[in-house]
């Protein structure tokens, strides 16, 4: 058998192989509530042979969405829900997680499809992004953040709380707190968007606090026996490489010490005048690094969907669960292929009884 249909155990949870299916935001929702988009969406994800999806972005907070039609979990409606798409993403036999998050001083955007740029003052749709400092982003994103005050911290890491007691009740066994991609709990850890004087600022001590604060008061109410997961930018590709690194590697051993099972390594994107050297892959060192040194499991994405590609980070320790993305918008069935390609054994049997058993005998030509 592969490395990559090895099965993985973290907590109580084993997933069937080590392909799982990172957070994409569907921007379909209204007022942060699922619909039938979703739930057909994660349903065939389900079924299509990863380990592991997690669901999209889901903001804490309305102010914490991205765009208007980002998925939320601040009440009692957007959680019945996730709780039936949970349900379907279990059915099909894969273990069902969820991201939540707040988008920060990136949130009251437009869909990419529409811009994705900040809806303009003035639009109805438009709200005031609150931030660790009163600076912007930049480029697309433009609007200035209303610094948060002591107050909004702790309101924001309540929400955090309740969004992941809710999670639990509806079903996922897997959480991952959004703690990359220029978003609220990145800004507080980046120098580009963190110059605050207080205890939420300055020193890397100031700039962790958000994070380990949210992280402690989740764990509170996370159960112990399921994986508690936190995505996390450990690299702006600024130019300030080497220390950003240090840094986050730091962190995640904090990360380790209050109770986080993994670390998916992501991007930081604090910053639009980053270079990133996209490419296949590109990310596995770097994972590989963070796995080594903060001695924790270690998941990863960034154009890895070449089935070869994805055995090789897991064989060579670089991962130990690598998140495929778009090659999954392309095709549910993703893991099955990969199965073709990789002579498993039994490569149908990646998919549930109703699709394995009638292509057991049969390949696909395309
Ligand atoms: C449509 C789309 C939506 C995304 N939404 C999220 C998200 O909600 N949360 C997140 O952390 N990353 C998000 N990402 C980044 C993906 O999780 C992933 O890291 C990225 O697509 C790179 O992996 P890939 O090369 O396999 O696609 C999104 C990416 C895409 C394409």
């Amino acid at each position: 058998m592969s490395a990559l249909f090895s099965s993985f155990k973290l907590k109580d949870i084993t997933l069937r192989n080590r392909i799982a299916i990172p957070p994409m935001c569907q921007y379909s929702a209204v007022d942060g509530v699922s619909n039938d988009w979703h739930w057909g969406h994660y349903a065939s994800l389900g079924r299509g042979g990863a380990g592991l999806v997690i669901v999209e972005a889901t903001a804490v907070a309305p102010e914490g969405r991205i765009t208007p039609a980002c998925l939320g979990l601040w009440n009692d409606e957007q959680a019945q829900g996730l709780a039936r798409i949970a349900a379907a993403i279990k059915a099909g036999g894969a273990v069902p997680g969820i991201q939540i998050g707040h988008a920060g001083r990136k949130a009251s955007a437009n869909r990419p499809w529409e811009g994705d740029d900040h809806i303009p003052d003035g639009d109805a749709r438009a709200w005031t992004p609150l931030a660790p400092s009163a600076v912007a982003f930049g480029a697309h994103l433009p609007k200035v953040p209303r610094a948060m005050t002591v107050d909004d911290i702790a309101r924001v890491r309540n929400d955090f709380v309740a969004a992941a007691r809710r999670a639990r009740d509806a079903g996922f066994e897997w959480l991952e707190l959004h703690f990359a991609h220029g978003y609220l709990a990145q800004s507080f850890f980046s120098v580009h968007a963190n110059q605050r004087t207080d205890q939420y600022g300055g020193d890397y001590a100031g700039r962790s606090r958000f994070l380990l604060e949210t992280l402690a008061a989740v764990r509170e109410v996370w159960p112990e026996r399921l994986p508690l997961t936190v995505r996390f930018g450990v690299i702006e590709y600024d130019g300030r490489d080497e220390e950003t690194l240090t840094e986050s590697i730091e962190l995640t051993r904090a990360f380790r010490r209050s109770g986080v099972d993994l670390i998916n390594v992501s991007v930081g994107f604090s910053t639009p005048d980053a270079q990133i050297p996209w490419g296949p892959a590109f990310l596995a060192p770097i994972a590989e690094r963070v796995r080594r040194e903060a001695e924790l499991p270690v998941a990863s994405s960034w154009g890895i969907d070449a089935p070869a590609t994805a055995n090789r980070v897991v064989a060579d320790q670089q991962m130990d669960l690598v998140m495929i993305g778009r090659a999954h918008l392309a095709n549910p069935h993703w893991s099955y292929h990969a199965a073709l390609q990789l002579k498993e054994e039994k490569p149908s049997w990646v998919l549930p009884a109703p699709y394995a058993h009638w292509l057991a005998k049969y390949r696909p030509s395309v």
